[in-house]
Protein backbone atom coordinates (compact mmCIF):
# COMPACT_ATOMS: atom_id res chain seq x y z
CA UNK A 1 0.00 0.00 0.00
CA UNK A 2 1.05 3.52 -0.65
CA UNK A 3 -0.45 7.20 0.96
CA UNK A 4 -0.14 10.17 -1.41
CA UNK A 5 0.55 13.26 0.36
CA UNK A 6 0.20 16.71 -0.89
CA UNK A 7 -0.62 20.33 0.29
CA UNK A 8 -3.84 21.84 -0.45
CA UNK A 9 -2.24 24.64 -2.77
CA UNK A 10 -1.66 22.11 -4.87
CA UNK A 11 -5.15 19.70 -4.46
CA UNK A 12 -6.25 19.85 -8.29
CA UNK A 13 -2.76 18.10 -9.50
CA UNK A 14 -2.78 15.65 -6.24
CA UNK A 15 -6.49 14.55 -7.26
CA UNK A 16 -5.46 13.99 -10.90
CA UNK A 17 -2.30 11.88 -10.03
CA UNK A 18 -4.04 10.01 -7.14
CA UNK A 19 -7.21 9.22 -9.42
CA UNK A 20 -3.81 7.66 -11.99
CA UNK A 21 -2.73 6.01 -9.24
CA UNK A 22 -6.29 4.59 -8.00
CA UNK A 23 -4.88 6.32 -4.58
CA UNK A 24 -6.73 9.26 -2.58
CA UNK A 25 -4.76 11.75 -1.38
CA UNK A 26 -4.21 13.22 1.99
CA UNK A 27 -3.80 16.76 2.19
CA UNK A 28 -0.94 17.80 4.77
CA UNK A 29 -2.21 20.43 7.31
CA UNK A 30 -0.25 23.61 7.97
CA UNK A 31 -0.64 26.40 10.75
CA UNK A 32 1.70 29.09 10.56
CA UNK A 33 2.47 30.62 13.67
CA UNK A 34 2.69 34.21 14.06
CA UNK A 35 6.33 34.61 14.41
CA UNK A 36 6.59 32.64 11.26
CA UNK A 37 7.00 29.06 11.95
CA UNK A 38 5.01 26.31 10.61
CA UNK A 39 3.40 23.30 12.27
CA UNK A 40 2.79 20.33 9.99
CA UNK A 41 0.47 17.39 10.98
CA UNK A 42 0.35 14.39 8.93
CA UNK A 43 -1.78 11.04 8.85
CA UNK A 44 -1.16 9.89 12.02
CA UNK A 45 -0.12 6.33 10.58
CA UNK A 46 1.80 5.92 7.12
CA UNK A 47 2.24 2.83 5.52
CA UNK A 48 5.79 1.57 3.98
CA UNK A 49 5.58 3.87 0.79
CA UNK A 50 4.71 6.93 0.88
CA UNK A 51 4.90 9.47 -2.25
CA UNK A 52 5.45 13.00 -0.84
CA UNK A 53 3.73 15.63 -4.07
CA UNK A 54 5.10 19.36 -3.59
CA UNK A 55 6.26 21.41 -6.57
CA UNK A 56 9.00 23.51 -5.63
CA UNK A 57 7.85 27.11 -7.63
CA UNK A 58 8.80 29.93 -4.82
CA UNK A 59 10.87 27.15 -3.39
CA UNK A 60 12.40 28.56 0.75
CA UNK A 61 10.01 28.27 2.71
CA UNK A 62 8.82 24.62 0.87
CA UNK A 63 12.12 23.43 1.22
CA UNK A 64 12.05 24.04 5.10
CA UNK A 65 8.39 22.29 5.48
CA UNK A 66 9.75 19.34 2.97
CA UNK A 67 12.57 18.53 5.29
CA UNK A 68 9.67 18.21 7.73
CA UNK A 69 7.45 16.50 6.66
CA UNK A 70 9.99 14.02 5.33
CA UNK A 71 11.29 13.55 8.99
CA UNK A 72 8.25 13.31 9.72
CA UNK A 73 6.67 10.55 7.60
CA UNK A 74 9.65 8.63 8.41
CA UNK A 75 8.39 8.65 12.55
CA UNK A 76 4.73 7.94 11.53
CA UNK A 77 6.22 4.51 9.33
CA UNK A 78 7.52 5.48 6.01
CA UNK A 79 10.38 3.13 4.98
CA UNK A 80 10.52 4.23 1.29
CA UNK A 81 10.03 7.80 0.51
CA UNK A 82 9.51 9.40 -2.32
CA UNK A 83 9.63 13.17 -3.76
CA UNK A 84 7.31 14.10 -6.72
CA UNK A 85 8.26 17.56 -7.04
CA UNK A 86 7.01 18.06 -10.74
CA UNK A 87 9.26 21.98 -10.68
CA UNK A 88 12.50 21.12 -9.31
CA UNK A 89 13.54 24.73 -8.13
CA UNK A 90 17.26 25.74 -7.68
CA UNK A 91 18.78 23.92 -10.79
CA UNK A 92 19.97 26.71 -12.90
CA UNK A 93 22.45 27.93 -10.40
CA UNK A 94 24.50 24.98 -11.49
CA UNK A 95 28.17 26.92 -11.29
CA UNK A 96 29.96 29.75 -9.62
CA UNK A 97 29.45 32.40 -12.39
CA UNK A 98 31.61 34.64 -10.18
CA UNK A 99 33.83 34.41 -7.36
CA UNK A 100 32.03 33.41 -4.44
CA UNK A 101 29.19 32.28 -5.74
CA UNK A 102 26.99 29.29 -3.89
CA UNK A 103 26.38 26.60 -6.17
CA UNK A 104 22.67 26.01 -5.54
CA UNK A 105 21.82 23.19 -7.32
CA UNK A 106 24.66 21.17 -5.74
CA UNK A 107 23.06 21.58 -1.91
CA UNK A 108 19.64 21.73 -2.69
CA UNK A 109 19.94 18.32 -4.34
CA UNK A 110 22.18 17.46 -1.06
CA UNK A 111 19.54 18.57 0.92
CA UNK A 112 16.75 16.38 -0.32
CA UNK A 113 18.62 13.31 -0.94
CA UNK A 114 19.64 13.70 3.12
CA UNK A 115 15.82 13.68 3.03
CA UNK A 116 14.08 11.43 0.37
CA UNK A 117 15.27 8.01 -0.99
CA UNK A 118 13.70 8.69 -4.64
CA UNK A 119 12.75 12.29 -6.68
CA UNK A 120 10.44 12.33 -9.64
CA UNK A 121 10.31 15.83 -11.51
CA UNK A 122 9.59 17.14 -15.20
CA UNK A 123 12.07 19.13 -17.58
CA UNK A 124 14.36 19.78 -14.38
CA UNK A 125 17.04 22.75 -15.93
CA UNK A 126 20.06 20.31 -16.17
CA UNK A 127 22.94 21.93 -18.45
CA UNK A 128 25.93 21.14 -16.97
CA UNK A 129 25.37 18.04 -15.59
CA UNK A 130 24.25 14.46 -16.88
CA UNK A 131 21.39 13.24 -15.04
CA UNK A 132 19.61 13.96 -11.85
CA UNK A 133 21.34 11.14 -10.04
CA UNK A 134 24.16 13.06 -9.99
CA UNK A 135 22.56 16.14 -8.37
CA UNK A 136 21.08 13.78 -5.83
CA UNK A 137 24.07 11.72 -4.40
CA UNK A 138 23.17 7.97 -3.49
CA UNK A 139 19.57 8.37 -4.49
CA UNK A 140 17.54 7.30 -7.31
CA UNK A 141 16.19 10.71 -9.31
CA UNK A 142 13.73 10.15 -12.07
CA UNK A 143 13.53 12.96 -14.75
CA UNK A 144 10.65 12.94 -16.86
CA UNK A 145 9.89 15.31 -19.77
CA UNK A 146 6.72 17.00 -20.37
CA UNK A 147 8.12 18.19 -23.79
CA UNK A 148 6.12 15.21 -25.59
CA UNK A 149 3.28 16.35 -24.60
CA UNK A 150 3.48 19.98 -25.29
CA UNK A 151 4.46 18.78 -28.81
CA UNK A 152 0.92 16.51 -28.98
CA UNK A 153 -0.93 19.98 -27.71
CA UNK A 154 0.85 22.58 -30.27
CA UNK A 155 0.18 19.57 -33.17
CA UNK A 156 -3.70 19.81 -32.12
CA UNK A 157 -3.88 23.58 -32.55
CA UNK A 158 -1.77 24.73 -35.24
CA UNK A 159 -0.96 23.44 -38.07
CA UNK A 160 2.56 23.27 -39.36
CA UNK A 161 3.97 25.48 -36.83
CA UNK A 162 7.58 26.58 -36.29
CA UNK A 163 9.08 25.53 -33.58
CA UNK A 164 11.55 27.63 -31.57
CA UNK A 165 13.37 27.21 -28.48
CA UNK A 166 14.93 30.59 -27.22
CA UNK A 167 18.41 29.42 -26.45
CA UNK A 168 20.61 25.87 -26.81
CA UNK A 169 19.81 24.72 -23.61
CA UNK A 170 15.91 24.78 -24.80
CA UNK A 171 17.01 22.39 -27.83
CA UNK A 172 16.36 18.83 -25.56
CA UNK A 173 12.91 20.18 -25.21
CA UNK A 174 12.35 21.24 -28.78
CA UNK A 175 13.73 18.27 -30.35
CA UNK A 176 11.74 16.06 -28.29
CA UNK A 177 8.25 18.12 -29.23
CA UNK A 178 9.19 18.39 -32.77
CA UNK A 179 10.21 15.02 -33.14
CA UNK A 180 6.81 13.32 -33.69
CA UNK A 181 5.32 15.53 -35.38
CA UNK A 182 7.45 16.76 -37.82
CA UNK A 183 7.89 19.86 -36.97
CA UNK A 184 10.40 22.63 -38.33
CA UNK A 185 12.22 23.28 -35.54
CA UNK A 186 15.52 25.12 -34.41
CA UNK A 187 16.79 27.30 -31.24
CA UNK A 188 18.27 30.39 -30.91
CA UNK A 189 21.20 32.02 -28.76
CA UNK A 190 20.55 34.18 -25.75
CA UNK A 191 22.77 36.22 -24.18
CA UNK A 192 21.60 37.52 -20.48
CA UNK A 193 22.81 40.78 -19.00
CA UNK A 194 20.40 40.66 -15.87
CA UNK A 195 17.14 39.36 -14.74
CA UNK A 196 14.97 41.17 -16.78
CA UNK A 197 17.71 41.97 -19.39
CA UNK A 198 18.22 39.32 -22.31
CA UNK A 199 18.87 39.59 -26.28
CA UNK A 200 17.99 36.52 -28.07
CA UNK A 201 19.31 36.08 -31.92
CA UNK A 202 16.74 32.95 -33.84
CA UNK A 203 17.82 30.31 -35.88
CA UNK A 204 18.23 30.92 -39.12
CA UNK A 205 14.72 29.63 -40.32
CA UNK A 206 12.15 30.97 -42.72
CA UNK A 207 9.49 33.03 -40.59
CA UNK A 208 7.98 35.00 -43.23
CA UNK A 209 3.89 34.65 -42.21
CA UNK A 210 4.36 31.07 -40.67
CA UNK A 211 2.69 30.26 -36.62
CA UNK A 212 5.70 30.62 -34.33
CA UNK A 213 5.45 28.57 -31.06
CA UNK A 214 8.12 29.19 -28.40
CA UNK A 215 9.02 26.37 -26.33
CA UNK A 216 11.00 26.18 -23.23
CA UNK A 217 10.95 24.62 -19.77
CA UNK A 218 10.61 27.73 -17.47
CA UNK A 219 9.07 31.12 -17.76
CA UNK A 220 9.77 33.40 -14.89
CA UNK A 221 9.84 36.47 -15.37
CA UNK A 222 8.77 35.94 -19.03
CA UNK A 223 11.10 38.38 -20.80
CA UNK A 224 13.18 35.68 -22.70
CA UNK A 225 9.97 34.73 -24.39
CA UNK A 226 8.59 38.13 -25.14
CA UNK A 227 12.05 39.44 -26.25
CA UNK A 228 12.14 35.56 -28.53
CA UNK A 229 8.56 36.86 -29.79
CA UNK A 230 9.42 40.12 -30.70
CA UNK A 231 12.86 38.53 -33.25
CA UNK A 232 9.86 36.51 -34.40
CA UNK A 233 7.30 39.03 -35.69
CA UNK A 234 9.66 41.11 -36.31
CA UNK A 235 11.13 38.45 -38.99
CA UNK A 236 7.38 38.05 -40.31
CA UNK A 237 5.96 35.50 -37.98
CA UNK A 238 1.86 35.52 -38.68
CA UNK A 239 1.73 34.59 -34.89
CA UNK A 240 3.60 33.62 -31.98
CA UNK A 241 2.49 31.03 -29.25
CA UNK A 242 4.09 30.07 -26.41
CA UNK A 243 4.29 26.62 -24.13
CA UNK A 244 6.29 25.88 -21.65
CA UNK A 245 6.40 22.64 -18.75
CA UNK A 246 6.78 25.40 -16.12
CA UNK A 247 4.57 28.27 -15.84
CA UNK A 248 6.17 30.62 -12.82
CA UNK A 249 5.20 33.51 -14.70
CA UNK A 250 6.18 35.95 -11.80
CA UNK A 251 4.47 39.11 -11.53
CA UNK A 252 3.32 40.82 -14.68
CA UNK A 253 5.13 37.91 -17.04
CA UNK A 254 2.14 37.15 -18.77
CA UNK A 255 1.17 40.40 -19.41
CA UNK A 256 4.20 41.35 -20.73
CA UNK A 257 4.03 38.06 -22.96
CA UNK A 258 0.72 39.24 -24.81
CA UNK A 259 2.27 43.08 -25.04
CA UNK A 260 5.10 41.54 -27.37
CA UNK A 261 2.51 40.67 -29.21
CA UNK A 262 2.13 36.23 -28.36
CA UNK A 263 -1.03 35.54 -28.36
CA UNK A 264 -1.85 31.97 -26.60
CA UNK A 265 0.61 30.83 -23.66
CA UNK A 266 0.41 27.51 -22.62
CA UNK A 267 1.81 25.30 -19.65
CA UNK A 268 1.52 21.95 -18.29
CA UNK A 269 -0.14 21.46 -14.68
CA UNK A 270 3.14 21.26 -12.96
CA UNK A 271 2.83 24.62 -11.71
CA UNK A 272 -1.02 25.59 -11.40
CA UNK A 273 -1.34 28.53 -13.73
CA UNK A 274 -4.19 29.83 -15.28
CA UNK A 275 -2.28 29.05 -18.57
CA UNK A 276 -2.54 24.91 -17.93
CA UNK A 277 -3.37 23.39 -20.82
CA UNK A 278 -2.08 19.85 -20.37
CA UNK A 279 -1.42 17.44 -17.14
CA UNK A 280 1.43 15.31 -16.50
CA UNK A 281 -0.67 13.23 -14.10
CA UNK A 282 -0.69 10.43 -16.18
CA UNK A 283 3.08 11.06 -16.77
CA UNK A 284 3.81 11.22 -13.41
CA UNK A 285 1.52 8.16 -11.72
CA UNK A 286 3.37 5.90 -14.77
CA UNK A 287 6.70 6.73 -13.54
CA UNK A 288 5.96 6.31 -9.92
CA UNK A 289 4.41 2.79 -11.13
CA UNK A 290 7.35 2.00 -12.86
CA UNK A 291 9.71 2.89 -9.98
CA UNK A 292 7.69 0.86 -7.49
CA UNK A 293 7.95 -2.61 -9.57
CA UNK A 294 11.11 -2.08 -10.10
CA UNK A 295 12.17 -1.85 -6.34
C1 LIG B 1 16.90 29.39 -18.68
O1 LIG B 1 17.72 29.22 -19.56
C2 LIG B 1 15.50 28.90 -18.81
O2 LIG B 1 15.39 27.88 -19.76
C3 LIG B 1 14.53 30.02 -19.17
O3 LIG B 1 14.76 30.45 -20.50
C4 LIG B 1 14.63 31.19 -18.24
O4 LIG B 1 14.70 30.74 -16.91
C5 LIG B 1 13.45 32.10 -18.40
O5 LIG B 1 13.55 33.16 -17.51
P1 LIG B 1 12.73 34.50 -17.74
O6 LIG B 1 11.31 34.11 -18.02
O7 LIG B 1 12.87 35.25 -16.45
O8 LIG B 1 13.38 35.21 -18.89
Amino acid sequence: MTALLAFDDEAALARALGAALGITPQFVARHRFPDGETRLTLPAVLPPQVVLLRGLQQPNEKLVELLLAAAGARELGARHLTLVAPYLAYMRQDMAFHPGEVVSQRHVGALLAGAFDTVVTVDPHLHRVASLDEVLPGRCGIALSAAPLLGEWIASRIEQPVLIGPDEEAAQWVQAAARAHGFAAGVGRKHRRGDRDVAIELPPLALDGRAVVLLDDVASTGHTLAVAAREALAHGAASVDVAVTHALFVGDAVASLHAAGVRHVWSTDCVPHASNVVSVAPLLAAALRAAADGR
